[in-house]
């Protein structure tokens, strides 16, 4: 870990109008988490001790989801869009604390990869002054471009300032800048506004600071660390390489994915070795499972704890609050919520689980609901041990079935059986003999009149 105090200023002021939302572009989510939440994570892995967040636009919401990775993590509010140096200086009560290292990110950019940062504050480590990471994207149009000469950056020019000449330079500036602190503000002071758009260039200071006599490096990049968002497409773009690069983690890690580019994944999605998951899955938020699990396709995860040796699905759906234990089944068409599966207990087939508790190895038959919902509050059931639940049982809640307990296929349980009883709630069956095919001779006489 680099030793340098540092202090990172995430620019996140941006209106997003070309996003045509009313959430602030950089709340967006890639990966199940917001873009700007995804730049403070890492600044942090780079060794960011401290954040400032610039906002605008949404800006409690926008530093809200800054707090939740960084409960320290300063908002500075850029009351006027006037430039990336502008917005960068509202910062300066921050800036001014003194620190060996200032890294500016976008909060837009979800992709930057902490390495990429902690390339930068290596710069700075070596003794350069301002480094800044610089990416050759497919089609530069509308990036600022890196000017060199001789392994020295003189100059990042934004494309409406460019030459012909300096248009043609493929290397283009990613927006991520570090600068070594005792410089920033001084150079930040002396960014004017006289170019194409009027605004104050944070990306100036490297020509201010060459003609100093600092010393002022680029380093490259890959296009993905660079990769800012603007639009939903890009928005979409981003997902599918974030996507990427957590099927390959996942993979890398243990687990099988058998059509790795149909499973997606949220940020926090936690997935232990030798589980083995099957084409087109959806893990939402929230998702941890243990080792050796089968996971068969088209389910669906959001705040669920999948046990070891589990096997899920298809078509299985667990939502927040389900609480799988070691051995678990959840077949086919079976939804769980709020609910607590003990070891080896299994739900195979057509089922609706909801604010329950359910022992350990007892049998949930096809189609057993559980009424937790009488149209305004939530009741519990209590499942026991052992017990064996027939199929097509609705047990309204609240209500307990006794460890042991059986309950007869397609009983309406409204009351509690104890440990080891026999529930019967339905109706009692009655046959006529022959008297089916007497009604349906009365039947086709009735057609035919
Ligand atoms: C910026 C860079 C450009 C670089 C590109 C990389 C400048 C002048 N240009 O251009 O060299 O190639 O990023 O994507 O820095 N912001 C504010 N307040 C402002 C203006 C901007 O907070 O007054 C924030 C935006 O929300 C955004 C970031 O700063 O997160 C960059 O601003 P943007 O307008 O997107 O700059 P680009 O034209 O993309
Ligand atoms: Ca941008």
């Amino acid at each position: 870990m680099n030793a340098r105090t540092c202090l990172s200023v995430i620019l996140a002021a941006g209106e997003g109008t070309r996003m045509k939302s009313a959430l602030p572009k950089v709340l967006h989510p890639v990966g199940g988490l917001p873009m700007v939440a995804h730049v403070v994570r890492a600044a942090l892995a780079a060794g960011a001790g401290d954040v400032a967040l610039i906002v605008g636009n949404g800006a409690e919401a926008v530093g809200g989801a800054a707090k939740a990775h960084a409960s320290g993590a300063e908002s500075f509010v850029q009351t006027e869009r006037r430039g990336t140096a502008h917005a960068a200086l509202s910062a300066r009560e921050a800036m001014a604390r003194g620190y060996d290292d200032i890294v500016f990110l976008c909060g837009d950019a979800p992709l930057i990869a902490p390495e990429a940062i902690d390339g930068l504050r290596k710069e700075l480590t070596g003794g350069a002054d301002v480094a800044v990471l610089g990416f050759r994207p497919p089609d530069p149009t509308g990036y600022g471009r890196l000017i060199e000469r001789d392994g020295v950056l003189l100059a990042i020019r934004e494309e409406k300032d460019c030459t012909d000449e300096e248009r043609k330079n493929g290397f283009c500036n990613s927006g991520v800048i570090a600068v070594a602190g005792a410089c920033a503000l001084p150079l930040l002071d002396t960014v004017g506004n006289s170019n194409a758009k009027g605004e104050f260039y944070l990306t100036d200071i490297v020509e201010i600071a060459h003609a100093r006599g600092l010393s002022t490096h680029a380093i490259e990049g890959t296009y993905e660390n660079a990769l800012g968002i603007n639009n939903r497409v890009e928005l979409a773009a981003a997902e599918a390489m974030w996507q990427a690069r957590k099927r390959r983690q996942m993979m890398l890690a243990g687990v099988t994915l058998i059509a790795p580019e149909t499973v997606f994944f949220s940020w926090d999605t936690a997935i232990a070795a030798d589980t083995v998951v099957e084409p087109n899955v959806w893990f939402g938020p929230g998702v941890t499972v243990a080792e050796g699990v089968r996971i068969h396709s088209f389910s669906h995860f959001e705040k669920a704890v999948i046990g070891a040796g589990s096997e899920i699905g298809p078509f299985a759906r667990l939502r927040p609050g389900a609480d799988l234990r070691k051995g678990v089944k959840v077949g086919n068409f079976c939804e769980v919520k709020k609910s607590v599966v003990e070891d080896g207990a299994k739900i195979n087939h057509l089922s609706y689980v909801g604010d329950a508790t359910i022992g350990a190895k007892a049998n949930l038959g096809a189609g057993t609901i559980t009424c937790n919902y009488d149209g305004f509050s939530k009741f519990h059931t209590e499942i026991g041990a052992g017990a064996f639940i027939g199929s097509n049982s609705s047990l309204v809640a609240p209500v307990t079935i006794g460890a042991d307990a059986y309950v007869a296929s397609g009983s309406v349980i409204t009351e509690d059986v104890p440990d080891g009883g026999l529930a019967f709630g339905r109706a009692r069956q009655s046959t006529k003999e022959g008297r089916g095919l007497e009604l349906r001779a009365r039947l086709a006489a009735a057609k035919k009149k």
